[in-house]
């Protein structure tokens, strides 16, 4: 039997800021160890996260030799979380080999179209590529990074090219750390160094394999899939944990652009991947109605619509709707992976619209019972520091910003 108070809090200590590789929202490693150590008992389950970020979930079921899946629909997302799988250092005669390699090939012809020339001048963004590829050709990875099966020694030196591409990057950054300005022409930037670049970036691999320590080989099978459609086998999962996409209007899409860039993600698709991203701040042109609101969303969306400011009908109403929808779309695909009796755990947080708080746990157990699951728990932690504060008009509307943080339990 499990005892409710045993969920330790999911909210980020220190630890996070010490992780490998930063990726925005990422979620406690202590909660995912402890959650897995006290609810998993069969060494052979197959646990799944549909929402897996930078990988925090494929990671601690590395350590405790679970088989895992994680799913993310960004591409970035599922670099980085197949970086943080490297199990065994990179020897340096094999770096030596891959830095002669991308030295001697420092130019290629590029695509007009080329995601990288939105930020970069023509020069930079041509060296930029010649180094992807280059290292795509070290692994004899001949399509697009972006979706592409890349192994985990790939992803773990792309992981690190992030880094430090993103150090001449800085003044595309604002004051919102989830956003990336696209300069104007003129202001695109230029990287005239680029020995000094290839020299960072070698020192920077050298620091990063230090924290790699030799492992057994991870069994984790990390997608790049969509949680509302995952391609999963019906009655195939054991068990979920997850903290999924929040209703803060942060978009994980734009915080990466300088990675997608890199990995050659399409410019063309871009909007089509943030619009398929749950939470998205995008107007998507047609989301299907296809089930009535329960009470405490429908609600939630009344009082957002009777809201006086200006952006609450036609926007601010469209973008929830939008995210209900996902999240529905979402826990029915999720009913459908996981086996009879499988358990789901989830992280949730509140968030506010103007002076409405939004009790996103409430949104979870709602919509996912319409699906079938039962609730077994929901334990909440208060959260001081959260993303309200990002904001600073938002303290124009309300005094206190304190919010929950909600860990709900499920079972099919
Ligand atoms: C809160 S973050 C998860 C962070 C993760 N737990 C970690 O520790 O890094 C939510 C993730 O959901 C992903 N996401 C949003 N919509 C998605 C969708 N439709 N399918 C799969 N992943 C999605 C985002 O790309 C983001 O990485």
């Amino acid at each position: 039997m499990y005892i409710e108070n045993s969920f330790v809090s999911p909210k980020r200590s220190s630890e996070s800021s010490n992780r490998l590789f930063k990726y925005y929202a990422g979620y406690s490693t202590d909660f995912v160890r402890s959650t897995l150590d006290q609810l998993v008992k069969n060494k052979k389950a197959i646990i799944l996260d549909p929402w897996n970020g930078a990988g925090t979930t494929t990671q601690v079921c590395n350590e405790f030799s679970l088989r895992s899946i994680g799913i993310d629909i960004n591409p970035v997302a599922v670099v980085l979380a197949k970086a943080g799988s490297l199990n065994k250092p990179i020897s340096e005669k094999r770096l030596n080999k891959l830095f002669e390699h991308l030295s001697h090939n420092s130019v290629v012809e590029i695509d007009e179209c080329d995601f990288l020339l939105q930020f970069f001048e023509i020069k930079t963004a041509q060296f930029l590529r010649a180094c992807e590829r280059g290292i795509a050709v070290f692994f004899k990875m001949k399509g697009a990074a972006w979706n592409s099966d890349l192994s985990v020694d790939h992803a773990f030196l792309l992981s690190v090219f992030f880094k430090v591409v993103k150090l001449y990057c800085k003044e595309l950054e604002g004051s919102n750390p989830t956003w990336i300005k696209i300069p104007k022409e003129e202001c695109r930037i230029k990287i005239t160094r680029k020995k000094e670049l290839l020299s960072k970036f070698r020192s920077e691999v050298v620091l990063a394999l230090q924290s790699v320590s030799e492992s057994k080989e991870s069994s984790a099978r990390i997608y790049l899939a969509d949680s509302k459609l995952t391609g999963l086998k019906a009655s195939s999962v054991d068990f979920i944990v997850s903290s999924p996409p929040y209703l803060t209007r942060i978009d994980y899409v734009v915080s990466v652009y300088i990675e997608l860039a890199i990995l050659n993600f399409p410019s063309e698709k871009v909007k089509q991947l943030r619009d398929a991203t749950i939470g998205t701040p995008t107007m998507i042109s047609e989301v299907s109605h296809s089930f009535t609101l329960p009470s405490y969303c429908l609600s939630l969306m009344e009082e957002i619509r009777g809201h006086h400011s200006v952006s609450s009908t036609g926007y601010y109403d469209k973008f929830f709707w939008q995210y209900v929808n996902g999240i529905f779309l979402s826990s029915k695909e999720l009913y459908r992976v996981v086996k009879k009796n499988g358990v789901g755990v989830f992280v949730v947080q509140d968030s506010y619209y103007k002076d409405i708080k939004i009790d996103l746990s409430q949104i979870f157990i709602e919509i996912f019972q319409l699906h079938g699951w039962k609730l077994k728990m929901v334990k909440s932690f208060s959260v001081k520091q959260n993303m309200t504060y990002i904001n600073s008009r938002s303290r124009n509307y309300r005094k206190d910003n304190s919010i929950n943080e909600h860990v709900i339990m499920f079972e099919k």
